[in-house]
């Protein structure tokens, strides 16, 4: 499998081991009950995976508290049988991507324990450790989760940092003990096998080193991003992505480089400033492969405010550089709950026909929805503050086929979070019966992009059909071209396409035909155009 670009070329799946398949009746995902749904991605047509943290971890935010950078947390599974799933991936032609937490620890971590433990043991600095101003925190920092980004230490009287929970301290990257140790960790599962990482907040770990106060937001601001209220009430200059983190991830590159492997990272860059965010590339692209491109999220869901965050994200990347493409992920509210009805479709037709790899979230290729979680069986420590659903609701067991337990796990058990409610019809069993459904519909999107070198890694050019309602682009090689047309609006409409033959629609798994000057398209309907007749290859016609 070595080809230093294949990222470029694959569909990435972000998939939560706790929430895919349960092996051993407990309620809990795990990895051997992964490995057997592996046939299922690679019919699908996934061709890498990025697994969310399964180390061991008292799991506050759900293992982005990590206690043990090396291990498996024991509830699903052991080293072996990562390393089982790993060999059953690769056998798939499916990579493997981990995901690295070099922001913070948990406060379980031993490294935590010790540095906690005395203000001169050798670990202190490997922490963020300061002396408070009078009582008060060090500075006006916030965590993202609410509340200071400090905590007291009471028994050695200092404040430690926390970009996130007081239980997940931050790392003190400006410590070179502390480098070497995170450098080892990357080394551990480099040796395990993996095919890269996703990078956790991979711009928030170097602050000012001054530490100086935010400047406080004015009445009017608004951040390109969630509401977050309190945490909005400064603008975050000081502690975001001080220009010292570019080194810090060059380091980090080398040695992913250093395997000779083709090894990929992307990083949670979550900039809206797309200069700024462009800048993680490296200015010899040395830093991450990639920014993870959160710009599609931010913008307004319409064809005009589309176009326009595709073309200023492709018009920034630094030449040579890759982008990718994503709509959903574990952080934010199901695809199918946050946009309006049926756009869950023009969704999926975005992702896989724009220039740039597509990340997909676990179950939305089934159109799954976001569950409203009873407060009892809530986990998620930052839920209600992002909005009034939270993050658990979009974390929910994949759903595999109708009746208790969804096959997700077995019908007696109680699964970790409840199951979604129309479980019983929006799973894969039931959905791979019918012709029309999301998942097949997923099936034949995936299968184009595959086969179709224009999609993958073609040009991008707007369609003058574009507008208002419409978003329009072909993507073309010289060999190939393709147009994707897609209706935003409730209702039908005629757009003008000079020629091409249908080989796709978001609605109709059988439409088809030629089309010359206008096609008719359904409410939010979307279509693929190619200009080869079907099943003809080679070079296109002579305009
Ligand atoms: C970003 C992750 O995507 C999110 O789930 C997590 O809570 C924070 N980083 C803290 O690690
Ligand atoms: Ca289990």
């Amino acid at each position: 499998m070595s080809d230093p670009f294949w990222y470029k070329d694959a569909i990435i799946y972000e998939v939560h081991v706790r929430g895919f398949a349960d092996s051993n009746a407990d309620g809990i995902g795990d990895f051997p009950g992964l490995t057997e749904k592996l046939p299922y991605l690679h019919d699908l047509g996934v061709t890498c995976l990025w697994l969310l943290p399964f180390y061991p971890s008292p799991l506050r935010d759900d293992g982005y508290d990590i206690a043990d950078y090396t291990a498996i947390n024991p509830i699903y599974g052991t080293l072996d049988d990562f390393r089982r799933f790993v060999d059953a991936a690769h056998a798939l032609q499916i990579r493997v991507l981990t995901e690295l937490v070099i922001n913070h620890t948990s406060d379980q971590h031993p490294w935590f324990l010790e540095s906690r433990s005395s203000r001169d043991n050798p670990k202190r600095d490997w922490y963020v450790w300061r002396e408070g101003r009078e009582g008060d925190p060090p500075n006006n920092w916030l965590s993202v989760f609410g509340g200071a980004a400090w905590s007291l230490d009471y028994n050695t009287g200092q404040w430690y940092r926390h970009t996130y929970l007081r239980e997940q301290p931050d790392l003190n990257w400006r410590n070179p003990e502390l480098v070497e140790a995170m450098l080892d960790v990357v080394r551990f599962w480099m040796d395990q096998g993996v095919d890269g990482f996703r990078v956790d907040a991979a711009h928030q770990m170097m602050k000012d080193p001054e530490e100086r106060d935010n400047p406080p937001a004015p009445d009017d601001y608004q951040r390109p991003w969630k509401d977050m209220a309190e945490y909005d009430s400064f603008i975050h200059i000081y502690d975001y992505g001080h220009p010292d983190v570019h080194e810090a991830h060059r380091r980090f590159q080398e040695v992913v480089d250093s395997y000779g492997r083709d090894a990929m990272t992307i990083g949670e860059v979550h900039l809206f400033d797309l200069p700024e965010w462009a800048s993680y590339y490296g200015p010899e692209l040395d830093e991450l492969s990639m920014p993870f491109n959160f710009h599609l999220m931010a913008s307004d869901w319409d064809p005009p405010s589309l176009r326009a965050t595709i073309e200023a994200v492709l018009w920034h990347l630094p030449p040579g550089a890759w982008t990718n493409w994503t709509l959903g992920n574990h952080d934010e509210i199901r695809l199918a709950t946050r946009l309006p009805k049926g756009h869950e479709r023009l969704a999926a037709l975005l992702l896989l026909t724009l220039p740039g790899t597509p990340f997909l979230y676990y179950g939305d290729e089934l159109g799954m929805e976001q569950t409203l979680i009873p407060a009892d069986r809530a986990r998620d420590p930052w839920g209600f503050n992002v909005s009034s659903l939270g993050r658990d609701g979009a974390r929910t067991p994949m759903q595999w086929a109708p009746g208790p337990g969804s096959g997700f796990t077995t019908p007696w058990v109680t699964p970790w979070l409840p199951l979604g409610e129309r479980s019983d019809t929006v799973n894969v069993e039931h959905e791979s019966g019918d012709p029309g459904s999301v998942l097949n519909m997923y099936r034949r999107l995936l299968a184009i992009r595959l086969g179709s070198p224009a999609l993958r890694q073609g040009t991008f050019m707007a369609d003058p059909a574009s507008d208002e309602q419409t978003l329009a682009y072909r993507r073309e090689t010289d060999d190939e071209g393709m147009t994707v047309v897609i209706n935003f609006a409730d209702v039908s409409n005629r757009v003008a396409i000079e020629h091409g033959f249908v080989v796709f629609s978001t609605l109709d798994p059988n439409r088809e035909g030629e089309v010359t000057g206008s096609i008719s398209l359904e409410p939010h309907e979307g279509v693929i155009l190619s200009r080869l007749a079907p099943g003809t290859t080679g070079k296109q016609p002579p305009d």
